[in-house]
């Protein structure tokens, strides 16, 4: 039987059910890259503060330097390996590498602060996939917006035709919450990289280490100030789950959005086959199952969240094993949330338009109500008398199911005799959105502009 990381005051070992439910080396075998980098830079404050020699660390270096190289080949945690914890596992192989000093590594350290350190470092190696998957969605949605930034559909609020605006117009909205979303990441990232070596298991480090030092070894902007809270934080964990979740509630409406926009009642998007799944029953099928799998991911997003919270709420300080807890929502929220950005940018690449079908539905008279009644304020009408004027027009277009437009000049007169009939026939949905041609607007001007700044900003690093 392998060594554990403690069981001397103990006279039986654990029993075997309770050790099956408390391991953790079945899901924090992820962890061991950061543990064996944490382990190192503790290795080299015990070497400075003399607790080990140069030629134990000389060895502890040895042995951590080839696990590493395991670990980043993959050939290690092997298949078979088993240990309590990623923890004991690191200890474990070093006794057979490094022999006796693996027994000194532990001198005044945790796996209370280990954990916290560890966590902390894996979320931060996330960061190069991240950036790309962010990068690689902001393209896709600018590049799609650029190609359709003319190809022009109702834009709805309560889900009910509103006013003109384009394809392009609608997919960079979604950049922007993306654009936040990357931010809110990179701020995580910029919190939680602080450094909590050296914060023993609860009382701090007596062993004067240097902790700042370790923190710059470990490429960690700070140290944390108060070793209770170090042991005991997981805000940092909340807060990733926060992104990821938030992430994913965009990817969700997103989804949304294109599952009508592709369903055979709007037809205005065609999704390619390669995101599209069939029925086993009915032949003619193509569903978007993608686009549903990102709006289900955000359920399991926001649950994982919630899990997080939970966790911490009404924890005495300062570690508690509950804190195990909080690994497998993580590594299942970045996972889910990672993958949502880059088969969101998979499906937006891929899809085509059918701009007749967007045409017809940008077509409808009703979305010029607006603009109609901008044409009175225009000759001087005040907005509220010429909403109710365009109100009656709108009524009596609905009735007769009928173009305004295309109304008799008498008709037009009578109801609006404060405009010339040429100038209401004028009214388009391509010169309804021209029209919006300040910044934000829906004119294909500000579009594909913003296309630009998206893209711009998709490529910039912090
Ligand atoms: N596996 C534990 C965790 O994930 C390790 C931390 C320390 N364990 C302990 N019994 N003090 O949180």
């Amino acid at each position: 039987m392998a060594e554990k990381l403690w069981g001397g005051r103990f006279t039986r070992p654990p029993a075997e059910d309770f050790e099956k439910y408390a391991e953790s080396f079945s899901f924090d075998r992820r962890l061991a890259a950061a543990e064996v980098r944490g382990s190192l830079a503790h290795a080299r404050q015990l070497a400075a503060a003399g607790v080990l020699s140069a030629a134990e660390l000389r060895a502890l270096e040895a042995g951590l330097g080839r696990l590493a190289a395991a670990i980043a080949a993959g050939t290690e945690p092997a298949p078979g390996a088993a240990a309590e914890d990623v923890h004991t596992f690191v200890f474990q192989r070093l006794l057979e590498s490094a022999g006796e000093a693996a027994r000194k590594l532990q001198t005044g350290r945790s796996r209370n602060e280990q954990v916290a350190l560890d966590l902390r470092l894996y979320i931060l190696d996330q960061a190069p996939a991240w950036e790309q998957a962010f990068t690689g969605l902001l393209n896709a949605w600018a590049d799609f917006a650029e190609r359709h930034a003319e190809i022009i559909i109702p834009g709805f609020t309560h889900l009910q035709r509103a006013q003109p605006i384009s394809l392009g117009h609608h997919a960079l909205a979604y950049a922007e919450m993306l654009l936040r979303d990357r931010e809110r990441w990179r701020q995580g990232l910029h919190r939680l990289a602080v450094s909590p070596l050296g914060s023993g298991a609860l009382a701090g480090m007596p062993f004067a280490g240097d902790r700042e030092a370790a923190a710059r070894e470990l490429r960690l902007a700070a140290i944390s100030q108060n070793s209770l809270d170090a042991v005991g934080d997981r805000d940092f964990v909340a807060e990733i789950h926060f992104v990821a979740a938030l992430t994913g509630l965009h990817l969700s409406r997103w989804a949304e959005d294109w599952i009508l926009y592709s369903s055979s009642e709007f037809g205005w998007l065609r999704l390619d086959d390669a995101y599209t799944s069939g029925s086993s029953l009915m032949p003619q099928k193509k569903n978007p199952d993608a686009l549903e799998l990102l709006r289900g991911k955000s359920a399991r997003l926001t649950g994982n969240l919630m899990q997080s919270l939970m966790l911490l709420k009404g924890l005495p300080l300062a570690y508690n094993r509950d804190l195990q807890e909080d690994k497998a929502p993580l590594f299942d929220s970045l996972d889910a949330a990672l993958a949502g950005l880059r088969i969101a940018a998979g499906v937006t690449a891929t899809a085509g338009v059918d701009a007749a079908r967007c045409a017809a539905a940008a077509g409808d008279p009703v979305l010029l109500a607006t603009d109609l009644a901008d044409l009175l304020v225009a000759a001087g009408v005040p907005f509220h008398t010429a909403h109710a004027q365009v109100g009656q027009v709108m009524s009596q277009a609905a009735a007769q199911d009928s173009d305004f437009r295309q109304w008799p000049e008498a008709e037009l007169q009578r109801l609006l005799p404060q405009l010339a009939p040429d100038k209401i026939r004028a009214l388009s949905p391509a010169a309804s959105v021209a029209r919006r041609d300040g910044p934000g607007g829906a004119a294909p001007n500000q579009v594909r502009w913003q296309a630009a700044r998206v893209r711009k900003l998709a490529a910039a690093v912090t």
